[in-house]
């Protein structure tokens, strides 16, 4: 392989180059970040970065540069869309000027779910992330109460209030620059939603129906490619830890109004609980 951090014109052989990304994927963490970019590199057209970068929001790697972030980039023949995705950038306050200070003409692709059932996705990452650690994690019961309130400091229940984070991101990108994907209608029928991201994106409309599949063991959709089948990593699409109605009532209140102001900042209305 080429080695990396070379020159950004450096052309290869095979007329690969590196490229600043011309989309990425913002978040929100567990939205179904990883289905959106593995389904949109479906498209021949696409050329997406493998792993997560977090440039913009980890001052370290932010320090090394635009250079650097190129090298990171995948190699890319000249008719293709570089794509990176990183969930954590929704979220994190420095990331919308810094990403505009990049290419404040950037296409931005913000995948996002029902707020109640992203906070138990959220929960449910980091029990097992703990668990794979041989680590304990407290029931959802105890991080999602304190004193039989709601605790509105728990971290998970405020990466789901999406208004306070787009307003920010309006303050630099028009809305227009920014497109929504339903999470849970992309679980649900991934294929229109993923149409949706190919006009956004301009491209032609190469991704088809048959590219998905749905696989009844694994309770979601999978993909085809060229022949070959694949679902996402079992880490993708777990079980979450029912809560009780009390709990639910509680979440339910408290997102109404958020969820609300969200609408009316995008103009455009969600089926969340
Ligand atoms: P759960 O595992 O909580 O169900 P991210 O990639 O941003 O971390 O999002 C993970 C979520 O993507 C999963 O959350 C799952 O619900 C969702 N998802 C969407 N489409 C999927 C698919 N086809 N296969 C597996 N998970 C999918």
């Amino acid at each position: 392989p080429p080695p990396i951090n070379e020159p950004r014109n450096a052309v290869y052989p095979n007329g690969t180059q590196q490229h600043l990304p011309h989309t990425i994927i913002i978040g929100v963490r567990k939205g179904g970040t990883r289905a959106l970019l593995e389904m949109l590199s479906l498209h021949p057209d696409i050329s997406s970065a493998e792993t997560e970068i977090h440039f913009f929001d980890w001052e370290d790697q932010y320090r090394k540069g635009l250079q650097w972030y190129v090298s990171q980039m995948p190699f890319s023949y000249p008719h293709q869309l570089t794509v990176e995705k990183t969930p954590a950038y929704f979220t994190s306050f420095k990331v919308p000027e810094r990403i505009y200070n990049m290419n404040s003409t950037i296409k931005l692709l913000l995948i996002l779910r029902d707020p109640i059932e992203r906070v138990l996705s959220d929960y449910t990452q980091v029990y097992y992330n703990h668990l794979q650690k041989n680590k304990s994690y407290p029931p959802v019961e105890d991080l999602l109460l304190k004193n039989n309130e709601l605790n509105t400091n728990y971290k998970a229940i405020n990466r789901s209030l999406y208004y306070s984070f787009m307003e920010n991101w309006l303050t630099y990108f028009p809305l227009e620059n920014i497109h929504i994907v339903d999470g849970d209608y992309l679980i649900r029928n991934p294929f229109p939603e993923i149409q949706k991201v190919e006009r956004f994106l301009n491209l032609s409309p190469q991704i088809k129906a048959s590219n998905f599949y749905y696989n009844r063991t694994k309770g979601f959709y999978c993909l085809r490619d060229s022949g070959r089948e694949r679902c996402l990593h079992e880490s993708k699409g777990r079980a979450h830890p029912r809560i009780n109605s009390f709990l639910l009532e509680k979440l339910r209140e408290y997102f109404y109004e958020p969820n609300k102001k969200f609408f009316q900042l995008i103009g455009r209305t969600f089926d969340w609980l």
